[in-house]
């Protein structure tokens, strides 16, 4: 029960990531604000909690909804925890085919709503005394090809950002850190290209079956492996941690896929074939 007594908020907690979050930070005591744009998930969750998870309808490119959510927040006592989480896939488009609009969409989505959740906690979080933030990031942050180029950019910014905002805010005792999730299997991927209802399970179940061998630990990875890293980073077993980050991913930010997966050859492998036998 770390988290007794405190009341968290988790941005995008209707779904994947957040969800696991929201239910693994209620299960050790908090009490915890969701809040998304998914109505229908977001109550769901709120109803089945015992009350210790609550909903509030959030879009987190507005700046006055963040605001509405972190003063609910303060209403009960908080905010101790903010998970600045909510996000899709974005533009998809490469950088010789990108638009301004699509750009600016998906980095008000996915950075500027990181930036002012911050922002707007953070004299919150002071005022009580410290508190902890986690951001969430991706693989996508630190190469190419896990994501596309406006979603990826968003993501090193908000690691970026994640560093700055620590150096500024460590006056006021907020640890300010970062998750960058691998390869999870949720609903981001169909949900990305517009995927709905059975089309969406279908999409699902092929995910799981890509996620078992996407990386080195050879099984899909699960909303919950991130809860547990932002649970961690969000508690006082992380007291001393702040401005840096924890990478879920199964191992795949390794090396290329030559360097864990025997079936694919790298250089050497293909050399030795025509090295002369003894
Ligand atoms: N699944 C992965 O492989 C993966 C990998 C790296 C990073 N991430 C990141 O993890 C976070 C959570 O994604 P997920 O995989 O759980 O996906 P998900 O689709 O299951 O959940 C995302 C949630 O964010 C909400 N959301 C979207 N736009 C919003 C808005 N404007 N305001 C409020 N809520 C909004 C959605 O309604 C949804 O409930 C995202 O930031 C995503 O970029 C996911």
């Amino acid at each position: 029960m770390r988290f007794s007594g405190k009341v968290a908020v988790v941005t995008g907690g209707a779904s994947g990531i957040g969800r696991a979050t929201a239910l693994r930070l209620a299960e050790e005591g908090a009490t915890v604000l969701v809040g998304d744009l998914d109505m229908a998930g977001g109550e769901e969750l709120a109803g089945t909690s015992n009350g210790r998870i609550r909903f509030v309808r959030t879009d987190v490119t507005s700046e006055a909804d963040i605001l509405a959510l972190l003063n609910a927040a303060a209403e009960l006592g908080g905010p101790d925890i903010l998970f600045n989480n909510a996000g899709a896939g974005g533009l998809r488009a490469k950088i010789d085919e990108i638009d301004a609009a699509g750009w600016d969409r998906t980095m008000d989505l996915l950075l500027r709503s990181v930036a002012l959740g911050i922002r707007h906690a953070a004299p919150l979080m002071a005022k009580k005394g410290g508190g902890a933030i986690v951001n969430t990031a991706s693989v996508a942050a630190l190469a190419a090809g896990a994501a596309p180029t406006a979603y990826s950019v968003a993501k090193a910014g908000v690691l970026h950002l994640t560093k700055l905002a620590a150096a500024d805010l460590a006056k006021d005792k907020i640890r300010v850190n970062a998750v960058l999730p691998g390869f999870i299997a949720t609903n981001i991927f169909a949900s990305s290209i517009g995927l709905e209802g059975e089309a969406r399970e279908r999409a699902n179940a092929l995910i799981q079956g890509v996620g078992q061998q996407a990386q080195p630990i050879q099984r899909p990875g699960r909303p919950e492996d991130i809860a547990a890293a932002v649970a961690f980073l969000a508690s006082e077993d992380a007291s001393f941690i702040t401005g840096t980050h924890i990478l879920v991913d199964g191992g795949i930010s390794v090396g290329p896929r030559h360097s864990w997966d025997p079936s694919t050859p790298g250089l050497f492998e293909a050399l030795a074939a025509l090295a002369p036998t003894e």
